[in-house]
């Protein structure tokens, strides 16, 4: 396949385009660098400075590369916290982002997408394991982008010819096996758990602060569904294919089934390293348990997690030795 990956110098697109190089398909990439790095672009795939909210940007891309057989969109601002800071932000560079995307697809004939949404489209969920069908109710303006822009796109399928994927991503983290690419370690505002662990455990940072031991979860720290970057990237190329086949479009949770308290990762990775860690107050607008249901896209797409909790742990921690 031809393919357009659009944010693929970021973390996640980059482990795509790895994927996608290792099974033999011809790759472009977009990207602003804005978060992304010129150093995560795959030496086999052609590389294009460009902004998806600059409709300019993307006639120039789109006039110069033409039939790609799948567009994978991940290029979105996703830090929580800094929605709930800057939500204008996030509406501009999401929603206008891919609405500017999905006009351009049209004008150009494009038809399939793959698009990158979040569990945080669920906000509090109801049950501890979240389903597709259930209710959605973000309580932050990262979620609502992603959950305006699944909208969008199941309108656009009614109106133009179009395939989608949807994948609501659980909490991904590690890096690829090669460790040539993984998590932005430079990047200096970092909130997720596991790159932070990750450098407590290699003792660039001095503590880890657990967000909480008061929640009502097995040892009172909050569950999440942890999933490797490498088995999400997978996901995508089996999405695409499934609709390059002549499948329905669909939209899939990507996680586990299962879930680790925060407790339960700082044991998994004392054994590589010791963790110094403190209990501190809850941070605000987290749920106490999110787990994924993946049943539906075993069903669909016959994919299911191959990589554990240890690969996560073990790859984040190798990859920031080798480029720290
Ligand atoms: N945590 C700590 N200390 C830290 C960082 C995190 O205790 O220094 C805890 C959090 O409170 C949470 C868990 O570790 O209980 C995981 O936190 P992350 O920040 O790693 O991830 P989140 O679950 O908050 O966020 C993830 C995705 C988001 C998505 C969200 C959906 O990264 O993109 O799930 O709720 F929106």
């Amino acid at each position: 396949m031809k393919a357009l990956v659009i944010g693929g110098a970021g973390y996640i697109g980059s482990h795509l385009v790895y994927e996608l190089i290792r099974d033999n398909h011809e790759v472009i990439i977009f990207d602003n660098l804005s978060t992304g790095n010129k150093n995560n672009v795959h030496s086999k795939a052609k590389f294009y400075l460009g902004d998806i909210t600059n409709n300019e940007d993307l006639v120039s891309l789109l006039s110069k590369e033409s039939n790609f057989d799948v567009v994978f969109h991940f290029a979105a601002k996703l830090i929580v916290s800094e929605s709930m800071e800057k939500p204008l932000e996030y509406y501009y560079n999401n929603v206008e982002g891919v609405r500017t995307l999905l006009e351009n697809m049209n004008k150009f004939k494009l038809n399939k997408i793959i698009f990158s949404s979040t569990a945080a489209v669920y906000g509090n969920p109801i049950k501890d394991i979240c389903e597709e069908e259930d209710l959605t109710n973000p309580i932050n303006p990262y979620g609502e982008t992603k959950l305006i822009c699944e909208k969008m796109i199941k309108w656009c399928s009614h109106v133009n010819n179009l395939k989608y994927g949807i994948f609501r991503y659980f909490n991904v983290a590690g890096g690829d096996k090669s460790l040539e690419i993984g998590y932005d370690y430079h990047n200096p505002n970092k909130t997720h758990l596991i790159p932070i662990i990750t450098e407590v455990a290699l003792g660039i940072r001095e503590k880890l602060n657990v967000y909480g031991n008061d929640y009502d979860t097995r040892d009172g720290t909050c569950i999440r569904d942890y999933i490797h970057v490498t088995d999400l990237a997978k996901a995508h190329l089996l999405g695409a294919k499934h609709l390059l086949s002549g499948n329905d479009s669909f939209l899939l949770n990507l996680g586990s089934n299962n879930g680790y308290s925060v407790l339960e990762i700082i044991e998994a990775t004392k054994k590589y390293a010791q963790i110094n860690y403190e209990i501190s107050k809850r941070r605000e607008g987290d749920p106490s348990i999110l787990i994924a249901s993946n049943e539906k896209a075993k069903e669909v797409l016959n994919w299911r997690p191959e990589l554990k909790l240890d690969d996560i742990i073990k790859t984040s921690i190798e990859y920031c030795k080798k480029i720290l």
